[in-house]
């Protein structure tokens, strides 16, 4: 029999070699490089169904197993963002700055399961029992039958679950938990995976749902190795900025939902409350229209949500121009800057440029190209847009319009909104009359003289 190669890799990073070291070059962790178990197969099973090794047919897969049971929270805007409920023996990751509103909305959440008749257990390593009680009563959930505990060994958290099996475990937060197996402070890479590691497990051995609070570090990731979000079925982020009351909760990855979902908070004194018509609220501080602002429609997930964007663009003092973006993506703006000037001949040089998405929604659909360079080029010529009018449509690099998806989805929210007229670009799927005025365009040149008259 040929003998199995000996090899090793890094517990910390993952990067696999040939030799022992006792430092790893991938990472520099020292002694985390251990020699692999090679994987031999096994004998055949008897106690499982299924023989071990066996593959089977998707149809039977299909027809013997039923959709996954959803517990619902009640709670409308996280239900959807999970893809229409709680699914059972999953593991779900809830990132999000410090400070954004975490354990807020998911003490609410554990208090919204539990009346719902969901065992749920709160286990906190940030603070103590107390803390979180006196914090439920400030929210009004004092009386939710959820249980809590005060914990960071890890050993001990799944002893205390292996006893109770709840239906959900809530653990705030992965960066506080501490297994004493695993020779690094808590927080550290290895801590992190191992704790995320031996919870996630825990769930799909006991059907227990497992959520999981994580921090994001200052460059957006949420602390600790990718290998988390691997680990998980569903991946949320709670974004929101600081200033603003509103609070997002956005799936980037959900193996039981669509992703790109989002639900919509306000942080309130007694906690945070769904927003149910978020286009409303998004648009409830735009003024009269000026010169620099545009209503996009967007698509959030399976929702169309408006948002206004606001440009700003000055002479600039400085030899190198500004380009500041809030809400959007840099290369992005760069690259519509680019398009204008080489397609239609509108130089920003020397112009200082400023875009934001009002009320801290961030947007990452290119679909929303359109609408900002319909704002840079408002404010660069200080010329408003005709009132009551959204702008929505992917700009090539050529200077062509694309058209978007879910064309009609977006023209019956601005319509509901109050909206007379959108911008698009030409082709796609027709759609049908519904009280709109839809003014289609081929590419950025035409939209730019029939607008501004220039061009
Ligand atoms: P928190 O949930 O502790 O954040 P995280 O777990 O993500 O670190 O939220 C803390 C912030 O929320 C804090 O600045 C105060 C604010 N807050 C309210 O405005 N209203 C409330 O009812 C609560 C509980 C918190
Ligand atoms: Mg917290």
């Amino acid at each position: 029999m040929a003998k199995t190669p000996v090899t090793f890799s890094c517990n910390a990073c993952g990067a696999t070699y040939n030799k022992w070291s006792g430092r790893c070059d991938a990472c520099g962790e020292w002694n985390t490089i251990q020699q692999d178990q090679g994987i031999s197969a096994g004998p055949p099973s008897k106690s499982l169904g299924i023989k071990r090794g066996s593959a089977m047919l998707l149809t039977d897969l299909t027809t013997h197993e039923p959709p996954p049971p959803r517990s619902k929270s009640g709670i409308g805007e996280l239900d959807r963002v999970l893809g229409g409920g709680l699914v059972a023996a999953s593991a779900i990751l809830v990132g999000g700055d410090p400070g954004i509103g975490k354990s807020t909305l998911l003490l609410q959440a554990a208090a919204h399961f539990a009346r719902q008749g969901l065992k749920t257990i709160y286990v906190s390593g940030e603070e103590a029992s107390a803390q979180v009680r006196m914090r439920a009563q400030r929210l009004g959930l004092a009386d939710a039958p959820v249980k809590l505990a005060a914990e960071t060994n890890l050993r001990d958290i799944l002893t205390t679950l292996e006893a109770e099996r709840p239906d959900l475990a809530i653990i705030d937060s992965i960066q506080t938990m501490w297994a004493d197996n695993v020779d690094s402070a808590p927080g550290s890479v290895s801590q992190v995976r191992a704790s995320a590691h031996e919870l996630t497990s825990f769930a799909k051995r006991t059907g227990v749902s497992v959520i999981l609070v994580g921090h994001v570090t200052k460059d957006g990731q949420i602390a600790g190795p990718r290998v988390v979000e691997h680990m998980v079925d569903t991946v949320l982020y709670f974004e929101g900025e600081r200033g603003h009351q509103f609070r997002i909760l956005r799936a980037v990855k959900n193996r039981f939902g669509p992703a790109d979902e989002i639900g919509v908070f306000e942080m309130t004194g007694g906690g945070l409350a769904e927003v149910t018509n978020p286009s409303a609220l998004f648009l409830s501080e735009r003024g009269t229209p000026a010169a620099g602002s545009v209503v996009f429609a967007g698509i959030e997930g399976t929702r169309p949500v408006l948002c206004e964007l606001q440009a700003l663009v000055a002479p600039s003092p400085h030899s190198q121009a500004r380009r500041t973006v809030v809400g959007w993506d840099g290369g992005r703006l760069a690259m519509i800057l680019a398009v204008l000037e080489a397609r239609c001949g509108i130089p920003f040089a020397g112009l200082d440029v400023y875009l934001n998405v009002a009320g801290g929604m961030k947007i990452s659909e290119p679909a929303a190209d359109l609408a900002v360079a319909a704002a840079l080029l408002s404010a660069r010529e200080d010329v408003a847009l005709p009132a009551e009018t959204v702008v929505f449509g992917e700009i090539s690099l050529s200077g062509a319009l694309r058209p978007a998806t879910q064309t009609e989805n977006r023209l019956k929210e601005a319509q509901k909104l109050g909206f007379t007229s959108a911008i698009a670009p030409a082709g796609g799927k027709p759609v049908g009359k519904n009280g709109i005025t839809l003014n289609t365009m081929s590419d950025l040149t035409g939209f730019v003289g029939e607008i501004f008259g220039a061009g």
